[in-house]
């Protein structure tokens, strides 16, 4: 008997993986509920909309922004959790296939709390789903990366970086996603390409390799093009 439900779990794992569904499994845990800042995710936000939003932003990645319509080429994720902790330091933090998010943040944080909440879990889900070179790429890099899904997100906070800022194409987050979407206008699909290549390895000769350029003369045409000169 046992070796007959072993039987059907291997079919019906086998069919799981041979229809390529990619079931992520969502949860959201708000360890913070007794703390102002849990009170305020639970009366503005809530376990429900986290769940949703997580699947969402998940598809909206994998479609839109890594363009894996294979789920050969996704990051295999089982499980993801949205954790609300108390801590003070980073507003939101990817770890593994997890992701944790100050309470002590969404209590200072001064306007649409929701709005702001779901923008970070742009930037965090990426980091979830995104591949950096096996750690290999530089770390401003893949911060561009996770801020470019804000960006194509209309998620992109005050204050975002205006195209053509930023003194170096590495420095990260909204200024790294600039120049990404500089290079995503001369080669479409850049970032989902220069990701795919990203999945063992990194090499700065990727930026060459898909738009003809090394990226200092991308990064110099790039400034030029908004009247910085380099
Ligand atoms: C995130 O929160 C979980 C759950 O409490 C904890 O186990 C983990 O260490 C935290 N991770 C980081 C990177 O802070
Ligand atoms: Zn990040």
């Amino acid at each position: 008997m046992a070796l007959y439900y072993f039987f059907l779990y291997t079919l019906f794992s086998l069919s799981l993986s041979f229809c390529g569904t990619s079931a992520v499994n969502y949860q959201a845990i708000n360890d913070a509920s007794n703390t102002p800042g849990g009170i305020r995710f639970t009366n503005k936000i809530g376990i429900p909309y986290t769940k949703q939003i997580m699947r969402t932003i998940n598809n909206f990645v994998w479609t839109t922004i890594l363009q894996q319509s294979d789920p050969a080429d996704q990051k295999h994720v089982s499980t993801m959790i949205v954790y609300i902790q108390q801590y003070k330091g980073a507003e939101a933090i990817a770890w593994g296939d997890n992701i944790n998010v100050s309470s002590v943040y969404l209590e200072g944080y001064q306007g649409d709390v929701k709005w702001e909440f779901t923008s970070l879990l742009h930037h965090e889900i990426t980091h979830v789903f995104q591949w950096d070179g096996e750690g290999q790429a530089p770390v401003g890099l893949v911060e561009g990366v996770a801020d470019y899904t804000k960006l194509k997100a209309n998620y992109a906070q005050v204050g975002f970086a205006e195209p053509g800022s930023g003194d170096r194409w590495d420095q990260g987050y909204d200024f790294t996603a600039r120049f990404l979407e500089y290079c995503d206008g001369i080669v479409p699909g850049f970032v989902a390409k220069l990701n795919k290549m990203m999945r063992f390895s990194f090499d700065v000769k990727y930026f060459e390799d898909l738009t003809g350029k090394p990226v200092d003369q991308l990064w110099q045409e790039y400034k030029a093009q908004y009247g910085h000169v380099v």
